[in-house]
């Protein structure tokens, strides 16, 4: 920090931080952790991911980002499709399996939680948090990783429950107070349908 408190900016000279260095910092940023899905030629595919963040509400619109070495993105690419599962923290254990610790088959990965299907194919997670239902309208490669970007088509929500997060290479429990946020807005353009999974009309426009 300068007297104004103001912190300088890396002499351009310097060589730029390792992966190391980067991986070691970025481990205290905590992430909701999901489950992504798609459809493929050889069924269905599923990936844990935590790079995943909103875009904008108008039009609702989400950024996925996924290692190009991936079975997920290799389906992702070719159906043009995905699901983003956010997930409850009782649902720790499918994290793991979708992160390929179980080394389980994505057959078995899939048989180990109930999923319906929403109107682009791809699987939804019955109980997790929220699903949203999404086609890729554009895509990035940035190094290792690609970008999908993606307009959500719609939306499927649970009773809030304790939501699941990853923060120094470990998961922990998040406590969702309903009454700290709220839900509303009416806003032009593109609506995807939002359900709630207890039941219930879908209502445009509320996410
Ligand atoms: C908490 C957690 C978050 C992850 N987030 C991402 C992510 O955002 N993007 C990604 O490509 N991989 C992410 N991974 C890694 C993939 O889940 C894992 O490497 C995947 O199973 C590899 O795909 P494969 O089945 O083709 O081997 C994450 C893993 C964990 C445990």
């Amino acid at each position: 920090m300068d007297a104004e408190g103001v912190s300088q900016m890396t002499n351009p000279h310097e060589p730029p931080p390792t992966g190391l260095a980067f991986r070691e910092a970025m481990a205290f940023a905590a992430s909701s952790v999901h489950v992504v899905t798609s459809i493929g030629d050889h069924g269905d595919a599923g990936i844990t991911a935590t790079a995943i963040c909103a875009i904008s509400d108008a039009p609702p619109s989400l950024l996925v980002c996924l290692n190009r070495r991936s079975y997920a993105h290799s389906v992702i690419s070719r159906s043009g499709v995905l699901a983003v599962n956010n997930l409850s923290y009782d649902q720790l254990a499918l994290a793991d399996e979708f992160a390929g610790r179980g080394s389980r088959s994505m057959i078995d990965r899939f048989a180990r939680a109930r999923w319906t299907r929403g109107s682009t194919g791809t699987p939804l997670l019955a109980d997790c948090l929220a699903s949203f239902d999404c086609r890729v309208d554009h895509s990035m490669t940035v190094g290792t990783h690609e970008l999908f970007i993606c307009a959500v088509v719609d939306i499927v929500r649970a009773t809030p429950r304790r939501g699941l997060a990853y923060a120094a290479r470990r998961f922990f429990s998040v406590d969702l107070d309903r009454s700290a946020g709220s839900s509303s807005l009416a806003e032009p353009g593109h609506r995807p349908r939002v359900h709630d999974r207890a039941g219930g009309e879908p209502r445009a426009g509320e996410v």
